[in-house]
């Protein structure tokens, strides 16, 4: 934001210091910190430091070859049905002013993104390869600790090759596939951007993703809506006040699981088996009351571990990695959406994410009464608010702002 670097570090001191209060006083905010429980075990698991760098610069050095196609863990011994081609990423877009042109021809960001790294895992991405790599970090990088009959259950029921992909050719005219994220800030209070926004071939909305109301400003169509079991039930609680009774549900939506917690793991399997939950901290709870009654695997799409430590890697790594937070620290949704996103569509637009002046909106563009944006000691707004304005500046999203 500008700010000098002392100035950040001051407030992530004081974010620490008030996190303890925060923790457990606001329990039920949404995106907050994972559960005290989840808290404690995360904090007491020795740092990964040296694998994760290893891992790192096996993704700096990877390209396109065989060896990275095994890398990922795609099963090439069998043979693919249909289009191969749709497993890989970065496959050619028909779309001459792609987001991904523009990526490869500038210095910098040329350097962060690979098209190449699956964004979605899928049975055919479980291999044992992929379980040995992935055993060895902790979520939601990894599947350390957790046991493999819920992974690997909850990933081979996702058998579709739909399963693999978000976005297809539109036909649109100039063949680009053009995306909107929507987050929840402030700024879309009276933004009029309803309609720019549902022009957009696919709308990816998130956590407390409040429509009823504000059609005006944030449109009503919804393709995608990303979340972690934790943010949603959260936001159901914490939003209910402003009409958030139910997560966006139509027979076109897809929900894409972000793994953060075995929770997800466990309801993303149930979802697709049509039952409760069958153990853990959500047991008993019927998924259809958050999706709605149509149990089937093509409706719901789970982010590749891989891809996400790719982005905390590459595009988030927080100074509140080396703090004594660092093992909550991830992405937050808004970002791991928006990320996607840019990963997948050829034209990406960013409304409600936070800008430079966020301290003339409110936290969400739903309150009533202006609340200032809340920071977390799980996530680094500052660090992700430099991103999306590097990535608009940088002539790659389209970023709001007013
Ligand atoms: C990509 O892989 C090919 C085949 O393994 C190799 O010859 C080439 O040097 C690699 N390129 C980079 C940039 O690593
Ligand atoms: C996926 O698995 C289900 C249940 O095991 C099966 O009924 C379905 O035919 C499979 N779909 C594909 C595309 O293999
Ligand atoms: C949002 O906009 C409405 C209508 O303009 C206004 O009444 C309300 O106070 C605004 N909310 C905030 C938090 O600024």
């Amino acid at each position: 934001m500008g700010s000098p670097r002392w100035k950040r570090l001051c407030l992530l001191l004081l974010i620490g210091l008030a996190f303890s209060i925060i923790f457990y006083g606001h329990y039920y905010a949404t995106d907050s910190a994972r559960s005290p429980r989840t808290a404690s075990r995360l904090l007491q698991v020795e740092t990964l430091e040296l694998v994760q760098a290893e891992i790192l610069q096996d993704i700096r050095n990877s390209n396109f070859s065989a060896k990275s196609i095994r890398k990922w863990g795609i099963a090439t011994e069998e043979p693919s049905k249909g289009d191969g081609s749709s497993l890989l990423k970065g496959k050619p877009s028909l779309c001459p002013q792609s987001l991904k042109t523009k990526v490869k021809t500038d210095s910098a960001f040329g350097k962060q993104f690979d098209f190449s790294i699956p964004t979605l895992i899928w049975k055919r991405l479980f291999t044992r390869e992929t379980w040995n790599r992935l055993n060895e970090r902790n979520v939601p990088y990894g599947w350390r600790g957790l046991p493999y009959e819920v992974i690997a259950s909850a990933v081979q029921l996702l058998n579709d090759s739909t399963n693999s992909g978000l976005v297809s050719q539109t036909g649109s005219p100039d063949g680009c596939i053009r995306c909107a994220v929507v987050g929840n800030g402030g700024i879309l209070n009276g933004s009029h951007q309803g309609k720019e926004i549902d022009a957009h071939d696919y709308v990816f909305r998130l956590n407390g993703a409040v429509i009823k109301g504000f059609e005006k400003d944030v449109g009503t169509k919804t393709s995608f809506y990303g979340f972690t079991v934790n943010t949603m039930k959260n936001s159901l609680l914490a939003y209910a006040e402003y009409d958030f009774t139910q997560v966006p549900q139509a027979k076109d939506i897809r929900y894409i699981f972000i793994p953060s917690d075995i929770r997800d793991y466990l309801m993303l399997k149930s979802a697709i088996l049509g039952m409760p939950v069958p153990e853990g901290h959500d047991k008993g709870d019927n998924p259809q009351k958050y999706f709605g009654p149509e149990a089937s695997a093509g409706k719901f799409r789970l982010l590749h571990p891989e891809f996400v430590h790719y982005l905390k890697e590459r595009f988030l790594k927080s100074e509140i990695i080396n703090t004594e937070f660092g093992k909550l620290y991830m992405p937050s949704t808004g970002a791991l959406m928006l990320l996607t996103a840019l990963h997948a569509c050829d034209k990406v637009s960013a409304y409600g994410f936070i800008t430079e002046n966020y301290k003339m909106f409110s936290d969400h563009y739903y309150e009533r009464e202006k609340k200032p944006l809340v920071f977390y000691a799980n996530h680094d707004m500052l660090l992700e608010a430099n991103l999306w304005r590097s990535l608009h500046q940088g002539g790659i999203m389209k970023l709001y702002q007013r």
